[in-house]
């Protein structure tokens, strides 16, 4: 674990999960919980439950995150990955197309930036299956859950001041997209969510200095 959690004071918003959570671990409230919980799970069309196993019936996940927790870190995560995607799929559109006197630096940056994005794309999508959902993995469901608008493509050379700000505008999404998942993980005490969104943050935060950089 990369990240060390300082003590942080009773929020409103913190204390108000937490009670819930703490309050629904009475036995006798354990199973009206886990019936909330899939009765949300089913309720909501951005994540899908994962599979039950195929054999020994149907095991409960009991990892220490309550039914409901996880499928609304899941959701987030979801969102998150979309946006991850898409910012991935952008920027590498970007090193394929960019022209102009700034060819050689920004084909070479935009395909670190992609290449390291890629790898990040498999956590993300695996803590979701972890959480016991599976993962959006088709152009429909991420441009159905991303807030980052696609690149239509264009007939003409792009200029590259005009790539560079959108791929600002877009870390900047996904940085937006990684709090929130970030606050959910917290408030539910999941800490290699919060691990895995942590360095995230920190990678394109990064992207988002080096990219505004180059527009002053
Ligand atoms: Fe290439």
């Amino acid at each position: 674990m990369s990240k060390s959690k300082p003590a942080k004071p009773a929020t409103k918003k913190s204390t108000g999960r937490k009670q819930a959570a703490s309050r629904s671990t009475a036995p006798q409230e354990s199973q009206a919980r886990q019936q909330a919980g899939a009765e949300a799970v089913r309720g909501d069309s951005t994540v899908t439950p994962a599979a039950s196993p195929a054999e020994g019936g149907s095991l409960t996940i009991d990892i220490g995150i309550s039914a409901e927790d996880r499928q609304q870190i899941a959701t987030e995560l979801s969102r998150f990955l979309a946006d991850a995607y898409t910012l991935y799929l952008k920027t590498h559109n970007f090193h394929w197309n960019v022209t102009g006197p700034m060819f050689n630096a920004l084909h070479t940056m935009f395909e670190t930036q992609y290449t390291e994005q890629w790898g990040a794309l498999d956590d993300i999508a695996e803590r979701i299956r972890a959480l016991g959902y599976n993962a959006p993995g088709s152009y429909a469901e991420f441009m159905r859950l991303t807030s980052i608008p696609e690149e239509p493509g264009a007939t003409e050379a792009m200029d590259w001041r005009g790539m560079v700000r959108q791929l600002v505008i877009g870390n900047e999404a996904v940085c937006r997209s990684a709090r929130k998942a970030l606050d959910v993980a917290d408030d539910a005490d999941d800490e290699p969510t919060e691990d895995l969104l942590i360095q995230r943050l920190q990678t394109h935060e990064k992207y988002a200095w080096m990219l505004r950089s180059l527009l002053q």
